[in-house]
């Protein structure tokens, strides 16, 4: 067996292995198999692709692998920096980064291989023209998203007069463009078909940029699971052009989960997929209702709720982003196990785009060794609110607006969320009157039944839990 054959059979396997891996990351208890899985799958590609290109490179051996090595050491010290520095809450933001890498790379790839490959070859120019075009949507709406996600820009639609139009242009064209780029390549052996995929690169930036930047922040998360999909077919169209069998299966495999994870995303957000895909949905609605106060608000104080729960039988915890920044999933555990050894029943209700990730909240409380079968979805929790005793709503606001069913003006109408406000007692944990992500009041603090526990979430979970070992006489 040569070199080559064995590095196209390891090829296979770290497919294989990426395919295991991503069946692992769907429940939580497969998922640091999936992981590991995932790992190894990298490992073998990445060895294998380095074989590759040592036996397939017109250089030296020596050269080629100096290159290899500083690629490496530069990938190797910038990776585990960031992932060292980087704190759970700035991970949608990195995320968002690196698919602008992924976008970035089919884009250089697309012209490197324009460059260097047969012009007369329409299958590979057309692939080319493609992987150029989704790689560069896929650079600039990953950095819109990157800005929004860290709030170095405004998360408020940018709705431009027409931008409908506007994009069904760029997309026209676009597909214009690649006409003249196909005839150009055809019939010059030059690179006068360089002048097409230039517009049509500056178009797909603009058009990248526009989509994402139409986009509002309650309707962020669904904007990271599509470019998250982009990324993969920009990835699988890199493989295409550089003939890499491996990056196009691992390309299929990121574009098409990331677009069923769209796809669930929408549906739990009660959006149109396909207006999605064309940016800009939910621009329609006004930002009226995210005017500031709207009423008298009651606030308790932890000794307060600490008694209210001590005489419940049955409290649901909404977590939401504020407790991912307050770091307050360990002391809300220890909430929990208090709780249930008094025979309090403790659930939590998730909504599906709580936090800033897909799974945010999953993560933080597996994190925190919180039972999985006390962690429910929303759509499970919703009907047992009326008889739920207290609520503690933690860190969360969007998800557990009202303003969603009941105000088609609000930016979030139509979302489903958690309807907490049935319950007997609701208590907001946050640190001021401010609005959460999508910048929009809640009504929610004006109910009756709702009292507010000001400051940071970990530190009154923690009063809460010392309050309650001092009624329950252990001590603090
Ligand atoms: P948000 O609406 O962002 O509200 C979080 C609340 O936490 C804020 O109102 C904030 O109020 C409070 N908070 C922040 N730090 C705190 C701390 N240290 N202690 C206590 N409270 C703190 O969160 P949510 O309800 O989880 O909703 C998620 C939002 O993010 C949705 O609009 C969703 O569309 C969007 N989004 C989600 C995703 C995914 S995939 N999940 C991705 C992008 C965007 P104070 O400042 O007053 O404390």
């Amino acid at each position: 067996m040569t070199l080559v054959s064995l590095a196209q059979a390891t090829y296979v396997v770290a497919a294989v292995l990426f395919i295991l891996s991503l069946a692992g990351l769907a429940k939580e208890d497969t998922a640091k198999r999936g992981n590991i899985l995932g790992m190894i799958g990298m490992g073998l590609a990445l060895a294998a692709t380095v074989v590759l290109a040592l036996e397939q490179s017109e250089r030296s051996v020596l050269v080629t692998a100096l290159l290899i090595a500083g690629v490496f050491l530069i990938g190797i010290t910038v990776g585990m920096w960031r992932a060292r520095t980087v704190e759970m809450t700035q991970m949608p933001e990195l995320i968002a980064m690196l698919h602008s890498f992924v976008g970035l790379a089919a884009v250089l790839v697309g012209f490197n291989s324009y460059l260097e490959a047969d012009h007369a070859d329409a299958v590979h120019q057309v692939e080319v023209f493609l992987g150029v075009f989704i790689g560069a949507i896929t650079f600039t709406g990953s950095i819109v998203a990157y800005l929004k996600l860290s709030a170095k820009m405004k998360s408020s639609p940018l709705t431009l007069p027409g931008r409908n139009l506007l994009n069904m242009g760029a997309v026209v064209v676009s597909l214009g463009l690649m006409g003249w780029f196909l005839t150009t390549g055809a019939f010059a052996d030059d690179s006068a078909g360089l002048i097409p995929l230039i517009i049509m690169t500056i178009i797909a930036l603009v058009l990248g940029f526009h989509l994402v930047a139409a986009i509002g922040g309650g309707d962020m998360p669904v904007v990271v699971s599509m470019l998250n999909s982009y990324s993969g077919w920009a990835a699988a169209a890199a493989g295409l052009m550089l003939e890499n069998d491996l990056l196009i299966v691992t390309g299929a495999l990121v574009g098409s989960s990331g677009a069923i994870l769209s796809y669930i995303m929408c549906k739990a957000m009660n959006r149109a997929f396909l207006s999605v895909i064309l940016g800009g949905f939910g621009a329609t609605a006004t930002a009226a209702s995210s005017a500031g106060p709207q009423g008298d608000h009651r606030e308790v104080k932890s000794p307060e709720a600490a008694e209210l729960l001590a005489g419940a039988r049955s409290v649901v915890i909404v977590p939401g982003y504020g407790m991912a920044v307050a770091k307050a999933q360990y002391p809300v555990a220890e909430l929990v196990e208090n709780l249930r050894s008094h025979g309090v029943e403790v659930r939590f209700g998730v909504h599906p785009v709580a936090g800033r990730l897909p799974g945010h909240m999953n993560v933080l409380l597996a994190e925190a060794k919180v039972p999985y079968d006390i962690v429910l979805e929303m759509d499970e929790i919703n009907d047992d609110f009326p008889e739920t005793d207290v609520v503690l709503v933690i860190g969360a606001n969007d998800v557990v607006n009202p303003s969603a069913m009941e105000d088609p003006g609000s930016p979030l109408a139509g979302m489903p969320v958690l309807e907490v406000w049935n319950a007997k007692q609701c208590i907001v944990f946050k640190r001021s009157m401010a609005t959460g992500y999508a910048g929009v009041q809640n009504p929610l603090f004006f109910r009756e039944n709702t009292a507010m526990l000001f400051g940071d979430a970990k530190a009154q979970v923690e009063e809460i839990v010392t309050s309650l070992r001092t009624q329950q006489g252990v001590g603090a």
